[in-house]
């Protein structure tokens, strides 16, 4: 009996079945899937028998693996103090956010300073001049980068697969790249899958590190990344909103550094520029004294950044008034509303609310509630939050407000930027207030007190409106 030829492939998840169906059984996704041959060498090497593996202990003398550091602070930063020889990263964004000028700006950067290693770029969606064109913009043209244009996998591994290979190259990007053995085109789940197993597997067996750039698109992730982030050792995600200057550099997943941290960048006309210090730039455009905004002094990774955090609540002809949120998750927003409403009294049936995180930062720690909370009161109230205070906090169900994690932390940073009074959870440890800082902490133990501090009176006022017919 003959062999099947081809499998059906979902461009989402990468599951293969027999035969086409409509719907992804695994992932859900209609339409998504797509006849994909086979390779032509399916290696029918399974058979042989296999010779027995060695087995060795947990505990072992081998030193930590070797690390290059970039040059580039933030970036260092994000991959846990720099590149591991021999280990893949995948950086993934939107088209056109900046994974291009981040990966050639990391390259000059490692191509030159104190120990200049050497570095190729390998482009498969640009022209030679126009790399060259971006690299005379950003001003590295002088650098000792290796360019290639190419989207043959086997090529590019001819060239690479010597004892003397490059010690870092990029592979811009990983949706132009093809194998000969498969015949789908490039940017299948097939053909991205084998592309990066080729290109890992010399990255690995000559030590070099690779750095693959994934596009993601907005809809979701499709024939993408997403299939490649269990195979590579680093994924980062390099995000922002294009009508924004900052971008900001995520590691979803590092198996030799920490997950959580960040990396902030600024993107201008000659290229990204790091932004060591985050807080200053998200609070640049801040005016005092406004209703409706709440500093709040969060953790990302390990590195304190304060932010405004903005709400808008506004009457609204609407039966089903709009909630909008841009930053922060959207159910999180409804249920520090439900809270508000239930436990405090206010109303915001009648109201649209809208909230937004300054600067192009999305928040994920739940830590944000209080200042979520702080903004809301103050712009249903139209009394600011005081210009010198920062706020944050956990909050339950049930009004109460829960401490947080490296609060110390947070006051210090907002010390150092200049504020002097903080909304803080009520602290499990008497804080002495030599935590380092002269800030004055106030405790909030209930959502209700904050509404004695930001906006006495707001209830009447929602009350009223409730009255009001209409
Ligand atoms: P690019 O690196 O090509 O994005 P990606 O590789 O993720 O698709 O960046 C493209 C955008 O960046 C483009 O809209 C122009 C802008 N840009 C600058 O603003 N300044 C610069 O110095 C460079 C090189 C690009
Ligand atoms: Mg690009």
């Amino acid at each position: 009996m003959a062999k099947p030829r081809s499998s059906f492939v979902c461009q989402a998840c990468g599951s293969s079945y027999p035969r086409w169906a409509g719907r992804c059984e695994a992932c859900g996704e209609w339409n998504s899937i797509v006849e994909e041959a086979l390779p032509r060498d399916p290696g029918g090497r399974l058979s042989r028998r296999g010779k027995r593996i060695d087995f060795s202990p947990l505990e072992g003398s081998d030193p930590e693996p070797p690390r290059r550091r970039i040059g580039i602070g933030e970036l260092d930063r994000v991959t846990g103090g720099g590149l591991v020889q021999g280990s893949a990263l995948l950086i993934g964004g939107d088209p056109g956010i900046g994974k291009s000028t981040l990966l050639l700006q990391a390259a000059a950067s490692l191509a030159s300073g104190k120990s200049p290693a050497t570095c190729a770029y390998i482009s498969g969606e640009e022209a030679i001049e126009q790399v060259r064109l971006r690299a005379r913009r950003l001003g590295i043209s002088g650098t000792n980068v290796e360019l290639a244009t190419e989207t043959s996998v086997t090529d590019i591994i001819a060239a690479l697969d010597h004892p003397d290979p490059p010690a870092a190259v990029v592979i811009d990007s990983i949706q132009t790249m093809a194998v000969d053995s498969l015949d789908s085109a490039p940017g299948t789940v097939a053909q991205v899958r084998a592309s990066a197993q080729e290109l890992i597997r010399v990255a690995k067996r000559r030590g070099f590190v690779l750095m693959l750039v994934g596009h993601v698109t907005k809809e979701g992730m499709i024939a993408g990344p997403r299939v490649l982030e269990h195979m590579v050792d680093a994924v980062l995600y390099f995000e922002g909103d294009r009508g924004h200057q900052f971008r900001i550099l995520r590691a979803v997943k590092n198996r030799f550094g920490p997950t959580d941290e960040i990396g902030v960048f600024e993107m201008t006309d000659r290229g990204l520029i790091e932004v060591p210090n985050p807080s200053e730039l998200f609070l640049a455009e801040r005016r005092g004294n406004v209703s409706g905004t709440a500093v709040f002094a969060g953790i990302e990774g390990t590195r304190p950044v304060l932010v405004e955090v903005q709400a808008l609540v506004s009457a609204s002809p609407l039966a089903t008034p709009r909630r909008a949120v841009v930053g922060w998750d959207s159910s999180r927003l409804a249920m520090i509303l439900a809270v508000l409403e239930a436990r405090c009294g206010l109303a915001f049936a009648g109201n649209e609310v809208y909230l937004n995180v300054a600067g192009g930062l999305r928040i994920s720690e739940p830590a944000a509630d209080l200042a979520v909370a702080a903004a809301l009161v103050s712009s249903l109230s139209g009394r600011p939050v005081p210009e010198d205070m920062v706020v944050f906090g956990e909050i339950g169900l049930s009004g109460e407000v829960r401490s947080v994690s490296q609060a110390d932390l947070r006051l210090k940073e907002a010390a150092k930027l200049g504020f002097v009074r903080a909304l803080v959870p009520p602290s499990r440890r008497r804080r002495d207030g030599s935590a380092g800082t002269a800030l004055r902490t106030v405790e909030i133990a209930h959502l209700q007190d904050i509404i004695e501090i930001i906006g006495p009176g707001v209830r009447s006022l929602s009350a009223r409106r409730e009255r009001l017919p209409g």
